[in-house]
């Protein structure tokens, strides 16, 4: 681990991370918080190394704190700054702007603070070989949850789920999570964000961000909740210029430097959806709640297990889910032959957020639909899968025996 350093004046909290870094830790006290680097140098004394890794406790001055933050990233390149705050989702643009590549609770779990470490290390080291090494960064203790969201249909809803799901783990784990738009030909995350990119994924396959892990964090599209975006390009004439080989490089490079990297894409089963998936580690797949979508789903289950792709997680989840369709979820798992995840509700809400730009889960909504995608999230951020609630739509009437039996033809 590298040379850590903790400005706070908690006990509590060094004892904490010096049980994650489970190394030792420099610490001093944050009252007052250095103003500046060579402050900070002089209370750490004369032959003491320079810290790589500076965790500043909030609690003692946020104004200050932020203040420190951007100095150091400003003035010692290479230096990771962590911030430890009781509201790391309120800080996260804050955090962004001050330089700072995570923000934690003090409280948080050791395994998370321990996994934050890690990446920072990675960021640090890579920083000092001058370059990005995303083989060597992607060993499976740290590296990041990739999490392909494919379905065999189009306009089924998988930018609506992607950038709900992105913008609630971002929310969760401010600066820790990116979204890639995938669907590289008629990409809209950027839309469904309210996002003006000026780099899109053109600019991070190609260029100096390939190479350089630190620098293409720069060409990321920063939105107000701390979640950065990969944008898609431009026009779709475009999209020829991106290979397959972009894709997986694009990829482990952020794996090694994300928390979670989440993936829209096209659907169907083209050579960039593949790619995704086969750098994935969840697959979510979406359908729709009728006999076509559900038939197409079956398929696309069943070509997956030919090619022999294997997932860690795999999460099923029936959007436009009312009682109405007459499809029941008993329907579409005795088609598809695997349980369903999640239903999504049909709401009008959904179609407002996507053309205002605003994700259901930006804001504290109580919906049904802002609920299910809540439940969404809380499967990655706590792995709990009881939590999600698959009531079944109503049938109605006896019609959905006639379409049971048609979805398992
Ligand atoms: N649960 C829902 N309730 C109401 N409207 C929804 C719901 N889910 C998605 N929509 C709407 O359906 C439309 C298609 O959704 P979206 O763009 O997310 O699908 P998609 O699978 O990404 O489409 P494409 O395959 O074209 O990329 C959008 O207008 C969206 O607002
Ligand atoms: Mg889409």
């Amino acid at each position: 681990m590298s040379h850590l350093l903790l400005i706070s004046d908690s006990a509590e909290l060094r004892q904490h991370v010096a049980d994650a870094a489970r190394t030792r830790i420099s610490v001093i006290g944050a009252r007052p918080i250095p103003t500046g680097p060579s402050q900070l140098f002089q209370q750490l004394g004369s032959g003491a190394a320079i810290p790589q890794i500076v965790l500043i406790d909030t609690d003692a001055g946020l104004d200050d704190a932020l203040s420190l933050s951007g100095r150091l990233s400003a003035e010692v390149p290479g230096m990771a700054i962590i911030l430890f705050s009781e509201q790391p989702d309120s800080l996260a643009l804050a955090a962004l702007r001050a330089g700072a590549r995570d923000v934690v609770r003090p409280d948080a779990d050791p395994d998370e603070l321990r996994d934050v470490l890690n990446r920072a290390v990675q960021s640090v080291n890579g920083a000092q070989q001058g370059h990005g090494d995303p083989a060597s960064n992607g060993n499976a203790s740290t590296k990041g949850r990739v999490i392909a969201v494919v379905s065999p249909k189009g306009g089924v809803g998988k930018t609506t789920v992607a950038s709900n799901l992105a913008v609630g783990l971002a929310r969760a784990a401010p600066l820790s999570t990116v979204l890639v738009d995938l669907d590289v030909q008629f990409g809209d995350v950027a839309s469904a964000l309210n996002l003006d990119p000026d780099y899109t994924l053109l600019d991070v396959i190609r260029g100096p961000a390939v190479q350089d892990s630190m620098v293409l964090k720069t060409f990321l599209t920063q939105h107000p909740t701390g979640l950065y975006t990969v944008c898609a390009p431009l026009s779709p004439a475009d999209a020829d210029e991106v290979t397959t080989a972009d894709i997986v490089q694009l990829l482990q490079t952020l794996a090694a430097e994300f928390r979670y990297v989440v993936l829209d894409t096209a659907p169907g089963l083209n050579d960039h959806a593949l790619a995704a998936m086969d750098q994935a580690d969840d697959l979510l797949l979406l359908t729709s709640l009728d006999v076509p979508g559900v038939r197409a789903m079956r398929k696309e289950l069943d070509i997956l297990r030919d090619l022999g792709l294997s997932f860690e997680g795999r999460h099923m989840v029936v959007n436009f889910a009312d009682s109405h369709s007459g499809l029941s979820k008993s329907d579409v798992e005795a088609t598809i032959g695997t349980g369903v995840t999640l239903l999504l509700p049909r709401h009008r809400g959904v179609l407002a957020s996507v053309n205002q730009g605003v994700p259901l889960l930006q804001n504290d909504g109580r919906d049904p639909a802002t609920k299910q995608l809540r439940k969404l999230v809380g499967r990655f951020t706590t792995g709990a899968m009881q939590s999600v609630d698959t009531t079944e739509p109503t049938p109605v009437g006896g019609r959905h025996r006639v379409l049971r039996k048609r979805a398992q033809r």
